[in-house]
């Protein structure tokens, strides 16, 4: 019996029938994410991963314009204890493009977000805080939230 398995923690579900639900369910989650220090952001292509960043962005007081990192793959936002960095997995092909982000080099430095984390999940750190966003045929979103122990 394998005894090094993780065990996953379901924290919740939250139903997000607007963009500004969206926001009030990061708000909800951001002390759970400062915590966590990086979030994997996960879900099909147009789930609101990219929203999710956005609407995190302003809990956290950024004004900047949060845009999708699909080809520069890492940006940041912000400054201090709340920086936002915003990074997006899902045009890296090996471990070794991952890693050749640097992305350690900000752990424990603000709040790292990665889109598409879950093509990686050997490459994520184990209090990684798991967001998983499915989109419902009425057009809400279901956003579930767990975390490896
Ligand atoms: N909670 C929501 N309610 C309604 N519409 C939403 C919600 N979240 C996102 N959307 C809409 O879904 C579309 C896609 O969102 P977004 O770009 O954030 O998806 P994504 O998951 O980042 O996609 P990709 O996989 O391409 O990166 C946008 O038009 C956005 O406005
Ligand atoms: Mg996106």
């Amino acid at each position: 019996m394998a005894i090094d398995n993780p065990v996953i923690h379901h924290l919740g579900t939250r139903t997000a029938r607007t963009l500004k639900e969206t926001t009030s369910i990061a708000a909800e989650l951001l002390p759970l994410m400062l915590k966590a220090g990086v979030v994997s952001l996960e879900g099909p292509l147009g789930a609101g991963k990219t929203h999710f960043v956005k609407a995190t962005a302003l809990t956290m007081g950024i004004t900047e314009d949060v845009t999708s990192p699909t080809f520069t793959l890492l940006q940041s936002y912000g400054s201090g204890e709340l920086r936002l960095h915003h990074s997006d997995w899902y045009r890296l092909e090996s471990d070794a493009e991952v890693l050749g982000l640097g992305l350690e080099d900000y752990h424990g430095e603000g709040l790292m977000l990665i889109e598409w984390g879950d093509k990686f999940p050997g490459l994520l750190p184990p209090s990684t805080l798991r967001i998983r966003i499915e989109p419902m045929p009425d057009g809400s979103r279901l956003i579930h939230i767990s975390q490896h122990s």
